[in-house]
């Protein structure tokens, strides 16, 4: 499977590299890195060994590639690189939206796998949804994902655009919880550098709670709520009909629509 070609290493591609060095998963001389503007975990590839930017005519001995561009450039990238490739390379895609038979023909009907990433991956706690109609293909996107964290097999491509919305984009929403939280400190009075401390603090600290502990997270939001007391005056409100729960579905679903029609 390699070596591995990366076309693209910005965020998400750079948390991949990060991921795998943290790993000690592949070798630097293993990897081959194609971007105009590597990112510094491209550069620290490139220190490790990998080789960065190399002459066209290299790309031809990648057994895997590494399709990490934005969805919106993904053609033209395709464009660039597909005629340098081996026929049997596999092209593995984490482009949200973008569907395995569209790459297949802009990729020369090579073989493809989609992968849905979480940035986590930097520090092997990230999840990938995996879909390859494929199962050497698959097998080949579990061997790259495996080192980052946990993998879940979909069942049909469709799923992706679902795991898109409810994965791939989620850690912002968590981030941007945590803003909306510190913000509310401070409109309660807090000094900005407490109310940092304290939401980050406390959700890190309850997130891996969650991770260590296994219990369903309804049952730790019990724990923590007592009767009449003041949890359960915010749960109230956070819970209630104009709650988190209407809005993650909105969210959800507007993510959604937007994978559907960046694969458009
Ligand atoms: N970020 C996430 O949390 C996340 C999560 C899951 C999946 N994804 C998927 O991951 C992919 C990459 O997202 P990202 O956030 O990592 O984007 P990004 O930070 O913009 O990284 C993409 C990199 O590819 C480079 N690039 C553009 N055109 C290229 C070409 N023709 N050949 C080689 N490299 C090229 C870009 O350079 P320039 O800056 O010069 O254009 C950039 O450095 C997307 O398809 C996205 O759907 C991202």
């Amino acid at each position: 499977m390699t070596p591995i070609l990366m076309l693209g290493a910005g965020r998400m591609g750079g948390a991949i590299l990060e991921g795998w060095a943290r790993a000690g998963a592949f070798a630097g001389h293993d990897l081959m890195i194609v971007d105009p503007q590597p990112s510094d975990a491209a550069l620290a590839s490139a220190r490790a060994g990998a080789r960065l930017n190399p002459p066209d005519g290299d790309l031809a001995s990648a057994r895997t590639v590494i399709l990490a561009v934005k969805p919106q450039k993904w053609l033209e990238a395709a464009g660039q690189y597909a005629s340098w490739l081996s026929p049997d390379a596999v092209i593995i895609s984490i482009a949200a939206g973008v569907g395995s038979q569209a790459i297949a023909h802009e990729f020369g009907g090579r073989t493809v796998a989609r992968v849905m990433p979480t940035t986590a991956a930097a520090i092997c706690q990230g999840v990938a949804s995996l879909y390859a109609d494929d199962p050497a293909a698959l097998a080949r996107a579990h061997a790259l994902f495996e080192p980052l964290g946990a993998v879940v097999d979909l069942t049909d491509e469709a799923q992706i655009h679902m795991a898109t919305a409810v994965s791939g984009s989620a850690p912002a929403y968590l981030y941007a919880f945590i803003e909306s939280l510190e913000a509310a400190g401070v409109a309660v009075g807090l000094s900005a550098a407490d109310a940092s401390r304290l939401a980050r603090s406390t959700i890190t600290g309850a997130a891996a709670l969650l991770a260590q502990t296994g219990e369903q997270p309804a049952e730790l939001r019990r724990q923590v709520t007592s009767p009449n007391g003041t949890t359960e005056a915010a749960m109230n409100v956070l819970l209630g009909e104009r709650g988190l729960p209407p809005l993650m579905r909105e969210a959800v679903a507007a993510a959604l629509r937007r994978s559907k029609e960046l694969g458009a």
